[in-house]
């Protein structure tokens, strides 16, 4: 950073304070997490001066043999990681990868089916508001309100009546394992392309606390950042079904990332996946991604001991989905994100299954292990951690999301009276005397 001080101190500054909240605060959301200091370098490299249109051996500039040797390193590693046929490590991030399936096996104004936005879904899994719905006609499937698990007899139902070109299984925010076998049952007797976006839960397929599901689908996308703790990238892989299924599909999934969608990859981060992709062969990765399982199923436990309510009772990833119903009424998941940002503990408000309010002041909170685990917290942190937490929720019990016209006024009454919270500000204490014990991986 010292050249970044001289040059800029006003952006240093802020990356100096966002250090300090990374290392005092607790980050529970999910898709984030800690990449190493090598990861970190390779991004930071001077590989991001360099133009590399195309793919190895066949580019449209020159100068690019060293660039050709990374980029096929990438493949090979994320190949043998996953076990897969074909990988396309260019995308510029999960949601431009998404869209390349798309324009690989679809025309536009074909027929797609995605689990839906407020049941766990990502946008672009044919959401409404997402290209992917608004350039396909796109059907959604749902959970079962109770289970929060995937509704099979509705699916095959809709699958029937539209006989989708394209079916995407994976989530956002989805607290069970992945059912890759059975969509792969029901896409394959429809002729359907099953999709499968492992996005949130591929570190736990690389370290076999997930299923994985290069058997089943025959297109797997992924962003890097997650559970796979590297740069913020994606991959497309081809599987061996998929090329069964269409011997051209590596070819076009490639021809749809370039130069159907993107112009040159970002070649510091396809090093920096390289990077992270080697980390994930080592033995501590794979005890890493069995932690970060343990840990939430911990934190699970321990909510539940409080009697809060979870979305399936627990959790079988990395991730637990807080119902707040029963705490705030609908649309609660604003105060708990407040109250628990306030607290130094960092997660994001999120729909439940059957949501009664809205994507923005969502009724949940969605929780997660990745970050912990990688600063070397275990199950008796996690104890710790679920009664901060709990204490933080009751700290603003009784909050009530009010009718549209009164909310600006409500809800800045209510951040100020946070802000002065003493069981909060006490918290946050503790917190980040307990952080300290953790360093972050790559500071
Ligand atoms: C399941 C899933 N797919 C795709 C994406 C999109 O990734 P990005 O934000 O990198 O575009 C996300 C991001 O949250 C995700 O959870």
């Amino acid at each position: 950073m010292k050249n970044l001080a001289k040059t800029d101190r006003e952006i240093a500054k802020w990356i100096k304070k966002e250090v300090i909240r990374q290392k005092e605060c607790l980050e529970m959301i999910p898709s984030e997490n800690y990449v190493s200091p090598a990861v970190l370098e390779a991004m930071g490299s001077i590989l991001t001066n360099k133009y590399s249109e195309g793919f190895p051996k066949k580019r449209y500039y020159g100068g690019n043999d060293n660039i050709d040797e990374i980029e096929i390193i990438a493949q090979k590693r994320a190949k043998k990681l996953f076990g897969v046929e074909h990988v396309n490590v260019q995308p510029y991030s999960g949601s431009p990868a998404n869209l390349a399936v798309y324009m690989a096996t679809c025309s536009p104004g074909d027929t797609v089916m995605g689990l839906d936005l407020t049941h766990g879904g990502h946008l672009t899994h044919g959401w409404k508001v997402s290209a992917t719905g608004i350039f396909f006609k796109s059907i959604m499937y749902h959970v079962e309100g109770k289970s929060g698990k995937i509704d099979f007899i509705e699916l095959k139902n809709l699958v029937r009546e539209h006989k989708p070109k394209l079916i995407w299984v994976g989530a956002t925010a989805y607290v069970y394992q992945f059912p890759f076998k059975e969509l792969a049952q029901i896409a394959d007797k429809s002729g359907a392309y099953l999709a499968a976006d492992i996005a949130h839960v591929a570190g736990l397929v690389i370290a076999g606390a997930h299923i994985s599901p290069a058997k089943y689908a025959h297109i797997i996308t992924t962003t890097t950042h997650k559970t796979l703790r590297g740069p913020r990238g994606a991959m497309i892989m081809v599987t061996k079904k998929g090329l069964q299924k269409d011997p051209e599909l590596a070819e076009k999934v490639d021809r749809a990332v370039f130069p159907g969608l993107q112009g040159g990859p970002h070649d510091h981060t396809t090093a920096a996946i390289a990077v992270s992709l080697k980390e994930a062969t080592k033995s501590s990765f794979q005890k890493y991604g069995k932690q970060i399982v343990k840990n939430a199923k911990t934190l699970a436990r321990e909510f539940l001991k409080y009697r809060l309510k979870l979305v399936g009772n627990g959790t079988e990833n990395h991730m637990i989905l807080m119902d707040l119903t029963p705490i705030f009424g609908p649309g609660g998941g604003f105060f708990a994100q407040y109250a628990l940002d306030t607290a130094g503990i960092t997660i994001n408000k999120n729909t439940i299954p059957g949501e009664p309010s809205s994507p923005f002041y969502p009724s949940g909170i969605r929780i997660g292990t990745p970050a912990l685990t990688t600063r070397g917290m275990k199950e008796k942190d996690m104890t710790k951690i679920a009664k901060w937490m709990y204490q933080s929720l009751e700290a603003v019990r009784g909050y009530k999301l009010p009718k549209k016209e009164e909310r600006k006024k409500y809800l800045e009454d209510f951040k100020n009276e946070v802000h002065k919270n003493k069981e909060l500000i006490e918290i946050r204490k503790e917190v980040k005397k307990f952080a300290s014990k953790f360093p972050i991986f790559a500071w």
